[in-house]
C-alpha cells in the first residue's frame, strides 16, 4: 500500500472512530426532487442540527447527484469525522445500484459504493431509501423493539419496502412493485396516485387496502408499518383499512430515510 493511501485510510479509521465516540453520524436521503441530509445524535434519532435540502440535479444522472450530496454534507461545519449514510431510491446490492423505477435509468449497473466513496472522499454506507427509513422505525421509531415479522411501507412517489425479522433486515425486497392483475402496485397505489390519477381519497385508499392486503397474504407480517409523507395523514385513513395483522404509523415521517441511514452508516464503522 502507498504510503498516500495508508495515510488515508488511517485518516478515515481515525474519523470513523472520532465519529462514533461522538455517538453522531450523517444521513443522507436522495429523492427525485431533493436531496436531504442532517447529522443525527444516535442516542435519541434526532437532527443535531435541522436538515438542509438541496434540489436534485437534472439531469439527475450519478455523478451530479453524488456531487451535489457531498457537497451538501460539507456545507456543515465541524463534521467531517462523523461517518456518512447515504440512501437511494433503487436496489443496491454488493456495491452496484441494480434498478432505477424513479430515478435516472442511468444509474442501473453502475458501483454506486465507490461513486460514492469518491465524491466524498471517505468510506459511506449506501442503501435502499426504504431500507433506511424501516431501519429508523426498526431503531428508534413505531417498530422499536418488535419480534418477529415488520413489514415497513413508504407511501410517496412510488412505494418502498423494508421487511424485518426480529429486527434484522432483509435488505432490498421491493415489495412495492408487487403485481395485481398483471398492473405493478408501486405506481397504482402510491401517495403521488392520488393527484395523478386524480382519486378520491376513498378510491385511493381502496387501492392501499388492495395492495397491503395482497402483501399481506404472501408474507403475513406481525406489524405493518405505514411511512412516506403521507403517513401525516395516516387518521384519514389507517382506521379505514382492514388487515390480519395491526396497521400503525411511522413516527419518523419524512426524515425516516435521513435517520435510518445515520444508523446504517454508525453499523458500518463498527463493522
Ligand atoms: C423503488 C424502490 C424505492 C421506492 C421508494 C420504488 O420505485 O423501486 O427502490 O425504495 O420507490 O422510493
Amino acid at each position: 500500500m502507498s504510503p498516500d493511501l495508508l495515510e488515508t485510510r488511517l485518516t478515515d479509521r481515525q474519523s470513523s472512530i472520532a465519529g462514533r465516540a461522538r455517538g453522531i453520524a450523517f444521513g443522507i436521503d436522495i429523492g427525485g426532487t431533493g436531496i436531504k441530509g442532517a447529522p443525527v445524535d444516535l442516542a435519541t434519532g434526532l437532527f443535531c442540527e435541522p436538515r438542509r435540502t438541496v434540489a436534485t440535479p437534472s439531469p439527475a444522472t450519478p455523478q451530479a447527484v453524488a456531487r451535489a450530496a457531498a457537497e451538501l454534507r460539507a456545507g456543515f461545519d465541524g463534521l467531517a469525522s462523523v461517518p456518512v449514510g447515504v440512501t437511494v431510491p433503487a436496489v443496491v446490492r454488493k456495491r452496484i445500484v441494480r434498478t432505477a423505477a424513479n430515478i435516472d435509468p442511468s444509474w442501473i449497473g453502475i458501483d454506486g459504493q465507490s461513486l460514492f466513496d469518491e465524491a466524498f472522499g471517505t468510506p459511506v454506507a449506501l442503501l435502499n431509501d426504504a431500507d433506511a427509513a424501516g431501519l429508523a422505525e426498526v431503531t428508534r421509531g413505531a417498530a422499536q423493539g418488535e419480534p418477529g415479522v415488520v413489514f415497513v411501507v413508504t407511501l410517496g412517489t412510488g412505494i418502498g419496502s423494508a421487511l424485518f425479522v426480529d429486527g434484522r433486515l432483509v435488505p432490498n425486497t421491493e415489495l412495492g412493485h408487487l403485481r395485481i392483475d398483471g398492473f405493478d402496485c408501486c405506481p397504482w397505489a402510491s401517495a403521488a396516485a392520488l393527484t395523478r390519477d386524480n382519486l378520491s381519497w376513498a378510491d385511493w385508499v381502496s387501492r392501499v387496502q388492495e395492495y397491503l392486503a395482497f402483501a399481506e397474504s404472501l408474507i403475513w407480517p406481525d406489524l405493518i408499518v405505514i411511512g412516506g409523507g403521507i403517513s401525516a395523514e395516516a387518521e384519514r385513513f389507517l382506521p379505514l383499512l382492514q388487515l390480519d395483522a395491526p396497521v400503525v404509523r411511522a413516527r419518523m415521517g419524512n426524515d425516516s430515510g435521513i435517520i435510518g441511514a445515520a444508523y446504517e452508516a454508525h453499523a458500518a464503522a463498527l463493522r
